[in-house]
């Protein structure tokens, strides 16, 4: 790629004023590059490269050892785990044009990939073959209601009757039409109790007995590999009985978990200028992320109120010796899931938004291109990257590449 290409490619993904302050230069002399008023210093090149792009592209990866796709895609949580077993994702989609952009800043790709938005608006014929379907569906009220009728009548139902209309039945449609070697689903653990466990027995029937799958779940809570009790349901499912089992899922021992002085910020010194939720010589965590009196205060007093009531408490006060509870994507409101402790004399503050990467298993570096309330967002949407690694590490070794597709299953009669 030429830099004027470089220049276009970088542009499509960050602002004016982004490139600018990356590469050290007014947000003028960028535009004039980009409008090739006139040509760039040589370093550029390479401080584009180092700062603002992943540094590993799908073009320098060697030949992959399986192909997935990524749904429901978030930042690419599920991504960097699979990459991790040696898989190329050959499509993504994700629609919110937030989180695509801290997705497009880490994940570097050639235009074999395909990005797209709304999968509600994709037909799957036009999603490319792949060898592993990877989705982290949004759980939507499902009526199964329309079914048993149906069945009275002696009409045929098959998953587009039961499930037309939410998330899950495009994840359905595109199996149906792609038939890749193994997926791998994940929802939070509600869904299990969901509409009195209707729900999760409707998509298991559909993956089972409609597309023929060999599907098995569980549920791993994050806490085995990072400070956080985040529960979620996995569920996987190979097109054929290859034995596949969840006895040899490494999970270090939860006693053993890491506690949350592990990602807090050190503060003495030792972490990046560059990094802007720090300040000064020791790189102290930035005063904006202490709660201000008003807001301490409300959440001490809604707390009280619900001890009362005896709901238990409001937030959750914690220090580096602790675990934390589940970040959620609303935590940019008020952080009450989890406050910082920072001694009797101090409001507690959030955790910044490299505190919650870490929260969830991303490494440093890790691009967050976005404002605070979005990289909140994003985080408390992720998955927890070593518990999908994990997963991803017991199901490589049965996606061999020499495993036929077998001719398209016949969906059941009703
Ligand atoms: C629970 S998050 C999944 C996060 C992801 N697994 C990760 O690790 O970052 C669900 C994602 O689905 C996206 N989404 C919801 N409806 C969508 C649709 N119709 N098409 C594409 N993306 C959608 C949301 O914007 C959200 O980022």
């Amino acid at each position: 790629m030429d830099i004027y290409s470089l220049i276009d490619y970088t542009l499509e993904r960050y602002t004016t004023r982004e490139v600018a302050m990356a590469l050290g230069v007014d947000a003028r002399t960028i535009r004039r590059w980009h409008a090739r008023e006139c040509e760039p210093p040589p370093y550029v090149d390479d401080a584009i490269r180092q700062r603002l792009l992943p540094l590993r592209s799908d073009t320098d990866a060697p030949s992959a050892a399986f192909s997935f796709i990524d749904l429901f895609a978030g930042i690419g949580g599920m991504r960097l785990a699979f990459e991790g077993q040696g898989g190329r994702c050959v499509f993504t989609s994700e629609w919110d044009s937030y989180a695509r952009k801290t997705y497009a800043a880490n994940f570097h790709d050639g235009p074999e990939h395909v990005f797209a938005g709304d999968i509600t608006q994709v037909h799957e014929k036009d999603v490319p073959d792949h060898d592993v379907l990877l989705a982290g569906f949004p759980c939507q009220p499902f009526s199964i209601a329309g079914v048993s009728k149906k069945n009275a009548l002696g009409r045929p139902h098959g998953f587009a009757d039961k499930t037309q209309g939410t998330l899950f039945f495009d994840v359905a449609r595109i199996i149906a039409e792609k038939r890749p070697k193994a997926f791998l689903l994940e929802n939070v653990k509600n869904l299990m109790s969901h509409d009195k466990g209707r729900t999760l027995s409707t998509i298991l029937d559909v993956l089972r007995n409609e597309l023929g799958y060999t599907v098995t779940t569980k549920v791993i809570n994050g806490k085995h590999f990072v400070p956080q009790h985040r529960e979620r349901i996995i569920i996987v499912g190979f097109r054929e009985d290859v034995g596949f089992s969840w006895d040899k899922l490494a999970l270090p021992d939860i006693a053993d978990g890491p506690k949350l002085a592990s990602i807090l910020h050190p503060q003495d010194g030792s972490e990046p200028e560059t990094w802007s939720f720090l300040e000064g010589k020791k790189r102290k965590v930035s005063a904006a992320y202490t709660l201000s009196d008003k807001l301490w205060a409300y959440l001490q007093n809604y707390a009280a109120k619900h001890r009362e009531k005896g709901n238990g408490f409001g937030f959750g006060l914690v220090t580096g010796k602790d675990t934390a509870r589940t970040l959620s994507a609303r935590y940019y409101k008020d952080g009450s899931e989890i406050l910082v402790s920072q001694g009797s004399s101090k409001n507690p503050r959030r955790l910044t938004p490299r505190e919650c990467a870490r929260l969830m298993g991303f490494s440093d570096t890790f691009r967050i291109p976005v404002s605070d309330t979005r990289a909140y967002k994003q985080f408390g949407n992720s998955v927890v990257v070593p518990v999908i690694a994990a997963v991803a590490e017991l199901m490589a070794p049965h996606l061999e590449a020499n495993q036929t597709a077998p001719a398209r299953r016949p969906r059941k009669a009703a």
